[in-house]
């Protein structure tokens, strides 16, 4: 094995070859499609990994994913090569909707003794969920005391660590309503940090949406956006029959502006606005229809 302390410069790129075969690691261990004119995305994101290793080339690293050390390697590659960008309220439709027409009966369900689930699934560093659960302290002072939990999942425990400590920085918190920093942020140092309030009812796991899942129960709301879009068409199709079992009935599915149900696909979900679904209620007229 030549190693990259030995050799000065820049990595070669993969060759054709070797892109192929961590394309292929990829896809099955995560779902995620890496094209054939990736191999500058993939030389520029994995050379990190290459230098901390002290490995000088593609094949050397191929090598050391097949040892047996190569398995904590394969989710510190995935981490490299998965794209993580987020922002507080991102797609601001979304959370229109579930302040006028979602979040309203499911507090009051959960005011009432009941149970009210909601998944982030793909959260990256914590947006996503954090400002679900901003808009369900804004709704409700009383939610962080009723039976009311956002799980936010992610395969990149990098990004899930961020989540969990709740602290970002300036220019990131921007895209959040002034009211509603004023309401939820504190100010550190060099930053913000949400109030343990809207913190509490978040709960992060790392979870591959390509393996098995763990979780019981069933879910109110899932939002997955801008997450089945690095999927092969297999995967993204596996995906969507998975989330729609595991709403339950009046359930709403959130998906990103550029991922859409496929047409020619048999479901139970109806569109409910812009990349929204709803389940309709269990009943005699719940029996699959085509997807319009
Ligand atoms: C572009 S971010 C989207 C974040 C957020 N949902 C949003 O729309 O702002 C995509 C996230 O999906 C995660 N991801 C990619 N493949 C995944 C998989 N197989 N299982 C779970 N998460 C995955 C990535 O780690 C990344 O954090």
């Amino acid at each position: 094995m030549i190693m990259a302390s030995t050799l000065s410069g820049a990595f070669a790129p993969p060759t054709a070859v070797e892109l192929a075969e961590i394309a292929r690691l990829v896809r099955e261990s995560a779902g995620i499609v890496i094209g054939e004119g990736k191999a500058s995305m993939v030389q520029s994101r994995l050379s990190k990994r290459l230098r901390a290793l002290g490995l000088a080339d593609y094949r050397s690293y191929l090598e050391h994913l097949q040892s047996p050390e190569g398995a904590e390697e394969s989710g510190r590659m995935l981490s490299a090569l998965t794209t993580n960008v987020t922002n507080f309220f991102r797609e601001n439709h979304h959370f229109q909707q579930l302040r006028r027409d979602v979040l309203p009966p499911l507090i009051a369900r959960a005011r009432a003794g009941g149970r009210v689930r909601i998944w982030s699934a793909g959260c990256s560093s914590g947006q996503e969920p954090y400002s679900i659960a901003m808009l369900l302290c804004d709704l409700a002072e009383d939610a962080p005391t009723l039976d009311i939990r956002i799980l936010a999942t992610d395969i990149d425990p990098e990004m899930t660590a961020i989540g969990r400590a709740a602290r970002y920085a300036t220019a990131l918190a921007e895209s959040i309503p002034p009211a509603y920093a004023q309401q939820f942020l504190d100010a550190t140092d060099d930053g913000v940090v949400l109030r343990p309030s809207v913190r509490g009812l978040v709960g992060f796991r790392e979870l591959n949406l390509h393996a098995t899942w763990p979780m019981r129960g069933t879910f109110d709301v899932i939002f997955c956006r801008n997450v089945a879009i690095y999927f092969d068409k297999q995967t993204q199709d596996a995906l969507w029959s998975r989330f729609e079992a595991a709403l339950a009935p009046d359930g709403w599915l959130f998906m990103g502006h550029s991922e859409r149900l496929p047409a020619d696909r048999p479901t139970r979900l109806v569109t409910a606005g812009i990349t929204s679904y709803r389940l309709p209620a269990a009943g005699p007229d719940a029996e699959k229809r085509p997807w319009r």
